[in-house]
């Protein structure tokens, strides 16, 4: 088994997020997963909509009545993919554990013993570098840091790669670390330059997969279930579902993952054709393609993308089925037809809409 902590002490910087939603792609591909909720919060329970009252603090704690062990609050979530849940008693725990000898290895203690129960173990750590994430780490042969391309600042994660440091070298316990970036909004030009000065920083640190700002991400979260269950052709399930990939990648399972991954797609995959939209506005501040494959309606879904060489273009490519789309450009609230494409059919409103049609493959 894998254990993996998911820290940083910056708040909403998307920890509980992947937490939950790779846990629940890894499950996808056919592998077994735990995910420790070591958050008072309890956003990872909540996010998966368990609330219970015995919890990772009965199994930490030598003052609760209800002493337990990690087995017996383990709460099946979906298949292949356990939650160990959280709830707020667990804020005390640091002040409980203050005079305990060897108190940052209670949770590596615990889950001694789970060794060949699961593949991954991933660990949701607080916003913090208390007692909780020191036992996070010291637990873990991994750590992933996610930071949110909006408001990356090199200070804030070097403070958490020192604790890992230190972790590291006064507990003689290895454990490597990788960053990810999170929230990445392409249609903002400063996110570009998030990343570039992220890959200078942590060059072969970074995950190759990006997370985008995806609303379904949102969503799923307050329906208290994973993108995937959510929807499952989101961006946000795309992103995790490579992140499980790349992070899987050289595991003498991936032939599993492929067979497994093969099958859940293989319906719908190959129906899709991917359909490249784009239109010459270099004024514009942000662009979107609607029609009748989208209900006509703007989502993160259909914003497309401004070429990063920046010739006034944008982009988008559409995965579609085979048929007959009548579409539009959005152009800053602006509707427009397509000026390269001569195919048009009037509306009922008196205009005239451009039309597309995919032919299948
Ligand atoms: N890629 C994304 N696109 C859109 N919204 C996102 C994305 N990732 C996270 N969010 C939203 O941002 C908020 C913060 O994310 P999340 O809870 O995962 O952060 P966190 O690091 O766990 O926060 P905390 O430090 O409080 O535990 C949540 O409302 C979540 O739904
Ligand atoms: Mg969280």
């Amino acid at each position: 088994m894998r254990i993996v902590a998911i820290a940083n002490q910056k708040g909403g910087c998307g920890k509980t997020t992947t937490a939950v939603n790779l846990s629940s792609a890894l499950a996808l591909l056919g592998y077994k997963i735990l995910l420790i909720d070591l958050d008072p919060q309890a956003h990872a329970s909540l996010g998966l909509d368990v609330v219970k009252d015995i919890t990772i603090y009965d199994v930490l704690s030598k003052l609760t009545k209800y002493r337990t062990n990690l087995r017996q609050i383990i709460t099946p979530i979906e298949e292949n993919f356990d939650l160990v849940p959280s709830n707020i008693l667990l804020s005390t725990i640091e002040q409980e554990l203050s005079d305990e000898i060897s108190r940052e290895a209670r949770l590596h203690d615990a889950l001694s013993g789970f060794q060949s129960d699961y593949d991954f173990c991933f660990i949701d750590c607080p916003p913090n570098l208390g007692l909780l994430t020191i036992n996070a780490i010291r637990a873990a042969q991994d750590v992933i840091i996610p930071v949110e391309a909006g408001r990356f600042a090199v200070e804030g994660v070097k403070k958490i790669i020192e604790i890992i440091d230190l972790v590291k070298n006064r507990l003689n316990h290895p454990v490597t670390r990788k960053v990810l970036v999170t929230m990445f909004d392409s249609r903002l030009r400063h996110s570009f330059s998030v990343l570039d000065s992220v890959k200078t920083v942590f060059r072969n640190e970074l995950y190759d997969t990006i997370i985008h700002v995806n609303v379904k991400l949102k969503e799923a979260q307050s329906k208290g279930v994973p993108v995937i269950s959510h929807d499952k052709y989101s961006r946000g399930a795309k992103d995790y579902i490579s992140l499980a990939r790349e992070i899987t990648s050289g595991i003498e399972k991936e032939k599993k993952m492929d067979d497994v991954l093969a099958a859940t797609i293989k319906e719908e995959i190959p129906k899709f054709i991917s359909v490249n939209f784009s239109l010459l506005a270099p004024e514009a501040n942000e662009v979107y393609v609607v029609g009748d494959f989208n209900n006509w309606t703007k989502s993160d879904d259909n914003h497309m993308v401004r070429d990063i060489s920046d010739h006034g273009k944008w982009f988008i490519d559409l995965p579609l089925i085979a048929g007959t789309y009548r579409y539009k450009f959005i152009v800053d609230d602006t509707w427009v037809e397509d000026p390269l494409n001569f195919r048009q059919q009037e509306n009922s409103f008196g205009g005239v809409d451009s039309l597309l049609e995919v032919k299948p493959k």
